[in-house]
């Protein structure tokens, strides 16, 4: 279901990056998964991401294909262990089968993994770092309760009785929780949380 949406994102970037000048074409793409857990889809949006930027840079005429480097954030208690035992060696090798061998002549791009431990509530990344920012069924957990959701009486999530005033409360909190400067300008970022996506560029 999300995967056309995220796509589409990924598309528009790659377009809006070949149209900035030659010298300003980015030469690495940068991404964040938020909540990245240390199962089958941990990097399962790097992937596409890594694969769908690639054909679009070749499709674009860009002269090489760019290098990319993937953030990997969770909470500290993460299992970070298991990803860069298992998971990353198997990431390199599902590249390596499907695009070929990496560096000049090959057709596959090199990638670099890393661990982020910490709270997405917290600055993780430096400013305008991050062209593309992910984050699944992480993000439905607020840094703390909006303030007014006394006046939800009976609910204790938004339901059709939910005055607007208490509606206007969570999107304030999640507008204060998810300001991103570390998005580089015309980045993109998405984010699915029980239903709900959210893409937004950052200008
Ligand atoms: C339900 S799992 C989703 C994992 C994966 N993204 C997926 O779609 O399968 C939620 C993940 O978000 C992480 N998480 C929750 N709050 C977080 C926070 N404030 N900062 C970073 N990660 C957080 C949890 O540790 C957990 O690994």
């Amino acid at each position: 279901m999300t995967k056309p949406i995220t796509e589409a994102a990924i598309t528009e970037l790659i377009i809006s990056s070949s149209r900035s000048s030659c010298s300003s074409k980015a030469k690495t793409f940068c991404m964040a998964e938020l909540g990245c857990s240390s199962g089958p889809n941990t990097l399962f949006v790097a992937m596409d991401f890594v694969k769908i930027v690639s054909q679009l840079c070749r499709k674009h005429g860009h002269d090489e294909l760019p290098e990319f480097q993937i953030h990997l954030n969770d909470l500290p208690g993460n299992d970070f262990n298991s990803i860069f035992k298992s998971l990353a060696h198997s990431f390199h090798a599902q590249l390596l089968q499907e695009m070929g061998a990496s560096g000049a002549g090959g057709s596959a791009p090199y990638c670099f993994l890393s661990g982020v431990p910490g709270s997405f509530y917290s600055r993780l990344f430096a400013a305008q770092s991050l062209h593309f920012v992910h984050s699944s069924y992480s993000l439905m957990w607020l840094s703390r309760v909006p303030e007014g959701l006394e006046m939800n009486r009976a609910n204790i999530y938004i339901a059709s009785t939910t005055p607007a005033s208490v509606i206007n409360s969570y999107y304030e909190q999640f507008q204060r929780d998810f300001y991103f400067s570390e998005m580089s300008f015309g980045g993109s970022s998405g984010w699915w949380k029980n239903g709900v996506n959210s893409f937004g560029e950052e200008k």
